[in-house]
This record gives C-alpha cells, sequence and structure tokens, in this order.
C-alpha cells in the first residue's frame, strides 16, 4: 500500500510549527519554531504578537519541514491545520498556510481539533487501545475525557475555573519566574518538600477539577509569611503546590479509572511534560484492572505540529476532509 504522508501546521498559541507524518505515528520531520523569549518579557503571550510572529515564521518552518522529511509536496496525500481551540489570530495564519498550500498541490485539507492532537501525541509510543481516558492537562484546558474506538466521546469532568497550566503560570509570575512558569515550578519543587498546608479541593462532580482555590491560597500565604516578616521557601512552597496541583489530576483520574474502567489511560498537554506528574501516573495501577497507561514522549507534550498530524490521519482514514471555506475557532468545539 502507498504510504500515507500527511504536512500538519499548528499555529494555536506561541509556538509556529510544521511537521511531516508517515503513516499516522512515523516522524518525518517535527519543527518548533518557539516565540517564548519573545512573549518572556511581556509575562505572558500577547496574542497579537503571536500572530505577527506566526506570519514572519511559517513560511520558513514550512520549508525547514519539507527538506528535512526529503517530501516533494506532489506526494503528499493531505495537509492538516489547528482549526482550535486556540488564539484566533494565531490560528488563522496556519488555517491560511494550509489552505494556500492544499490549494496550490490539490490536496486534500483536513482541519484538527488541537485537544484531539495532544491525546493523539501518545501514538508515537504505543498502539491506542479504547475505550480509551484521556487526561488533557494544557495552559488552556483541564478535563477527562473518555473515547471510543470510532472517537465518540464523553467528557467526563472539567474545569470550574482556571486550567491547570494556567495556575501554574500564574502562581510562577506572583513568584517572580519567568513565563512559561509550569516548567520553571516543576524544577524548583523537585528540590523542595511539600512543608506547607493549602486546602483539598472538592467539586460537586467528582471528576471535575478546580485550580482557582488552590491558586488564591498560594497567593494568600505568599502574603502572610510577608506580613508576618517570614522568609518565604520558595522550592518548599513550589512543592506543596506541585503535589497539591497534580495530587488533584491524579485522584481524579483514579476514580474515573475505577468508575468506567478504560482498557488504555493517557496523559496529553503541555503539562504531561510535568516531572511529578510523569513519575506518580503509571502508579495509577489498579490491582484486578488490565488497564493500559501511557505518557507522550516530552517533545510531543508541548504544543508540536507532530500531534495534529498523527491526529489527521485519523481523520484521513475516516475521509473527514475540510472545505477551504472552514474557519478557526478559538474555543472548544467537538474533537473532531
Ligand atoms: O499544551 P501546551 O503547550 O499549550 C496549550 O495548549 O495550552 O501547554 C502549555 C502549558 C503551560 O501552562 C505551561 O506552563 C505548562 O503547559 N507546562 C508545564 C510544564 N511544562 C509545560 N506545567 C507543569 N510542569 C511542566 N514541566
Ligand atoms: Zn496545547
Amino acid at each position: 500500500m502507498q504510504d500515507n504522508l500527511i504536512l500538519a501546521i499548528e499555529t494555536s498559541c506561541d509556538e509556529t510549527a510544521v511537521a511531516v507524518i508517515k503513516n499516522g505515528n512515523q516522524i518525518l520531520s517535527n519543527i518548533v519554531n518557539s516565540q517564548i523569549k519573545i512573549h518572556q518579557q511581556f509575562g505572558g503571550v500577547v496574542p497579537e504578537v503571536a500572530a505577527r510572529k506566526h506570519v514572519e515564521n511559517i513560511s520558513l518552518a514550512l520549508k525547514l519541514a519539507l527538506n528535512e522529511a526529503n517530501i516533494n509536496p506532489k506526494d503528499l496525500s493531505a495537509v492538516a491545520y489547528t482549526a482550535g481551540p486556540g488564539l484566533i489570530g494565531a490560528l488563522h495564519v496556519g488555517a491560511l498556510a494550509a489552505k494556500s498550500f492544499a490549494f496550490l498541490y490539490e490536496k486534500p485539507l483536513i482541519a484538527t481539533n488541537h485537544l484531539f492532537g495532544h491525546i493523539m501525541a501518545n501514538k508515537f509510543v504505543t498502539n491506542l487501545e479504547f475505550p480509551l481516558l484521556a487526561l488533557i492537562v494544557s495552559g488552556g484546558h483541564s478535563e477527562l475525557v473518555l473515547l471510543n474506538a470510532d472517537f465518540t466521546y464523553q467528557i467526563l469532568g472539567q474545569t470550574l475555573d482556571d486550567a491547570i497550566g494556567e495556575a501554574y503560570d500564574k502562581v510562577a509570575r506572583v513568584l517572580g519566574l519567568p513565563y512559561p512558569g509550569g516548567v520553571e515550578i516543576d524544577k524548583l519543587a523537585s528540590t523542595g518538600s511539600a512543608t506547607y498546608p493549602l486546602p483539598e479541593v472538592k467539586t460537586p462532580n467528582l471528576l471535575d477539577f478546580s485550580f482557582s482555590g488552590l491558586k488564591s491560597a498560594v497567593l494568600q500565604l505568599i502574603l502572610r509569611e510577608e506580613r508576618e516578616n517570614r522568609d518565604l521557601n520558595i522550592p518548599n512552597l513550589a512543592r506543596s503546590f506541585q503535589e497539591a496541583a497534580i495530587g488533584q489530576l491524579l485522584e481524579k483520574t483514579k476514580q474515573a479509572i475505577i468508575k468506567y474502567q478504560p482498557k488504555h489511560v493517557v496523559l496529553a498537554g503541555g503539562v504531561a511534560a510535568n516531572s511529578y506528574l510523569r513519575s506518580e501516573f503509571p502508579k495509577l495501577v489498579i490491582d484486578q484492572l488490565e488497564t493500559k497507561l501511557t505518557i507522550p514522549p516530552l517533545y510531543a507534550c508541548t504544543d508540536n505540529a507532530a500531534m495534529i498530524g498523527a491526529a489527521a490521519y485519523e481523520l484521513f482514514k475516516l475521509k473527514k476532509f475540510s472545505d477551504f471555506k472552514t474557519s478557526s475557532y478559538p474555543s472548544s468545539q467537538a474533537l473532531l
């Protein structure tokens, strides 16, 4: 059978990324041009700046991805792009690049959901089994999703307020750490101990998440220590926050495994790069249940186009192509 080759473009936030994926799980190239250094001076992603940088970077990223994959555009099976969720101006750049490319080379176009992409990043290390439970944890999302083999799905739980990555980034900002704060807190936490007590979170639906109370508790704690002239032990605070935030993810995921008994549980999204989550996640094995647990490779956790190519391959098999009128969407829509 002829190889399937998908050119994938991801520009939903602050990474200009282009990849070429063979047969759904082989990475021929994976170019990620990060804008982090630019946004760091503002303490977070500035949407307008992100869109402008994508415009500047997308052509080179496309060229590099095709060169590295050693692919003639004529041999591509389809062109995929992230249609949402994400920053709308940023998304439009990737959408336009993909449409122009697909139009020029007369290739099918595949509008792909960013979160479906994060889940499909697990295909780079294993075959997916269904029903599959995905813990999606990123800068904009914290969700437990149960997927069937035909990709129909059910959202079992979601955050009632902040996403976990957002909470990480806000706490880091108060501590004066650079953007994106998640990775900085993670580094500090590994040298500290969880000495600061933080409140346990309760949500009416057991599988929902909440992180804003935790974030406020950290801010209150910092103010209290300042008021009482006590030195703040930042590594210990980072560790306390990390154990509470990740602990919540683990607890809810465990409850979902017990209730729904999925065959496979995967991590997905930027926070899947967290070292504590990665070390604790394999412990979610529950006696009597044969649950396979998978962590995506580090390179495929934070935003990248390889995962979009992996997801688009599934849509290709289902013949879910998009027409040229398809627009981008800033907030969550159906996974496919
Ligand atoms: O998936 P992603 O790259 O972008 C979105 O789709 O949002 O996720 C970015 C988020 C940021 O909030 C970042 O701070 C967080 O992932 N993150 C981490 C770590 N690495 C990235 N959070 C905790 N620990 C990490 N090691
Ligand atoms: Zn993402």
